[in-house]
């Protein structure tokens, strides 16, 4: 197995106000790596970094042999980073198709004509082909959930970063996500998962990081780092979103 990304000693900022002071981690290529911590911990600025939307101050990211630190959201799209927003954002007035159309054309840099078949497998892979012409407004949540996935599945990911996919879902609908995830990981793809339901983390992931105000507080084995008295101290008294 290999190392897809490695995050060296990065330092993440917004102004003067510092939220990640120095975080190193790899991630084996096929791999579910899982990332949890309280609220306010810095697991969205992470994902912000990773992505291109906040530049570190200090360390490199390394995707792929190479050196993105510096590279804009766009060209990191390119390259294979593709992500989900926390809140979903979905074009609303657009159909299911049109808003992963979106992210083929312009995220993947693919024409249109090359998009559409492409398009049609990842629709079918999320389980959103018969709902295609539906407008994105009209979406029930778990629906929209598996259209932020889509719309990031559009842009040919090699690492796929997912926020908070499964908050506010019923049992019944995390799982239907944590089945996706897993059909997902089949296809040989990257997944780097922000949770904060423990469930998938404890399940659906190879390796498990948890941080606290901006640092690793542990790394390993989901179930360890679980267990890890230090983790569970940090999510005692933690505020669900
Ligand atoms: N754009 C921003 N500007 C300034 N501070 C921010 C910004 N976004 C987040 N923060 C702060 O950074 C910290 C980490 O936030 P975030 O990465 O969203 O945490 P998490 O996703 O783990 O809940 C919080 O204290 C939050 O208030
Ligand atoms: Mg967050």
């Amino acid at each position: 197995m290999s190392t897809i990304l490695e995050v060296d000693n990065i330092h993440v900022a917004y102004g003067r106000t510092k939220i990640i002071p120095g975080l190193s981690f790899k991630v084996e290529e096929g791999q579910v790596l899982g990332v949890i911590g309280p609220n306010g911990a810095g697991k969205t600025t992470l994902m912000n970094a990773l992505i291109g939307l906040v530049i570190p101050t200090e360390g490199k990211i390394i995707f792929d042999g190479m050196d993105i630190t510096k590279l804009p959201p766009d060209k990191r799209c390119h390259l294979g980073l593709g992500r989900t927003y926390q809140i979903p954002r979905p074009f609303e007035g657009m159909t299911v198709y049109e808003n992963v159309l979106v992210g083929a054309t312009h995220g993947a840099g693919r024409t249109e004509h090359k998009a559409r078949p492409y398009c049609t497998e990842v629709l079918k892979r999320t389980g959103l082909y018969e709902k295609r012409d539906t407008l994105a407004g009209q979406l029930t949540l778990l629906d929209r959930k598996r259209l932020e996935i889509a719309r990031a599945l559009g842009t040919d990911p090699k690492i796929l970063l997912l926020d908070e996919v499964a908050a506010g879902l019923t049992d019944a609908e995390v799982h239907d996500v944590m089945d996706l995830v897993a059909e997902l990981k089949k296809t040989g793809l990257t997944i780097i998962w922000i949770e904060h339901v423990i469930k998938t983390m404890v399940e659906s992931t190879d390796k498990l990081l948890c941080l606290a105000t901006g640092c690793l507080l542990r790394y390993g084995d989901p179930k360890e780092t679980m267990n890890c008295l230090e983790v569970q101290e940090v999510y005692l008294g933690v505020d669900e979103e």
